[in-house]
């Protein structure tokens, strides 16, 4: 596949390091337009959110399958509907880990035995690398999504840490605790490669969440 990759900073230069395909960089300085992107086959994100947000527009007139891992926006509320109408797939995820996807299905099994446990707190305590621009993470908001209920999110920037997030659920006399850490952002990098292989081989119009499609070839 001939492959768009917007974005070449810490996350997007490991999907450069991927040689099955042809990949081509877009950043500030090498702005990607209608005309540049038409030659590709898929295109993948790790542009800073706003950043994507503001090519949100250009991406639906290539009509190019899109695999996008920005995040730190918020999506337009009408954007699966717009991609449905025009037969586009795209796939975007908070965090592109594969163990992220299992860590959903663990949390999902959590939050349905929540009525054992009448009287309990939830809290999510996640640490990023000092660069990074939203708190919580994006994958903290989706692990509060995946429980079906308010948790206590707490945020930790030091140093160069990948990404480690940790669900204590507390119910007063048991303790359960889910971590995840990050330990290379290639990790990202080959998730969000599998992404844009499965929409070259699979049609799925609108805008596809990576667990979910994850979750249906499990
Ligand atoms: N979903 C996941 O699995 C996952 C994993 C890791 C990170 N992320 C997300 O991916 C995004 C990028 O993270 P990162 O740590 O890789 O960031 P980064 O190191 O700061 O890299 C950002 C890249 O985007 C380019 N860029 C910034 N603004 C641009 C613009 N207006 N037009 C064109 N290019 C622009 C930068 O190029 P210039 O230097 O030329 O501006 C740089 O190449 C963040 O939203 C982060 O949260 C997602």
């Amino acid at each position: 596949m001939k492959i768009a990759l917007l974005g070449q900073g810490k996350t997007g230069s490991k999907v450069l390091l991927n040689k099955h395909h042809q990949i081509i960089a877009f950043d500030s300085k090498n702005p990607p337009t209608f005309e540049r992107l038409e030659t590709f086959d898929a295109i993948i994100s790790f542009l800073p959110g706003e950043a994507f947000k503001n090519l949100i527009p250009l991406l639906i007139e290539t009509k190019l399958p899109v695999v996008t891992g920005s995040t730190g926006f918020e999506w337009p509320a009408n954007l699966d509907q717009v991609l449905k109408e025009k037969k586009i797939s795209w796939i975007y995820a908070s965090n592109f880990s594969m163990g992220v996807a299992v860590v959903k299905q663990m949390l999902n099994k959590l939050s349905q035995a929540k009525a054992l446990f009448p009287s309990h707190a939830t809290n999510i305590h996640e640490v990023h690398h000092t660069h990074k621009k939203d708190a919580p993470s994006g994958t903290a908001l989706s692990m509060e999504a995946w429980m079906n209920e308010k948790c206590t999110i707490t945020s930790e920037r030091t140093g160069d840490v990948i990404g480690f997030h940790e669900l204590k659920f507390d119910t007063g006399s048991e303790k359960i605790t889910v971590t995840h850490e990050a330990l290379d952002r290639k990790l990202f990098a080959d998730g969000a490669i599998w992404a844009a292989e499965y929409l070259s081989n699979n049609k799925t119009f609108g805008l596809n969440n990576f667990q979910e499609i994850i979750e249906r070839t499990l």
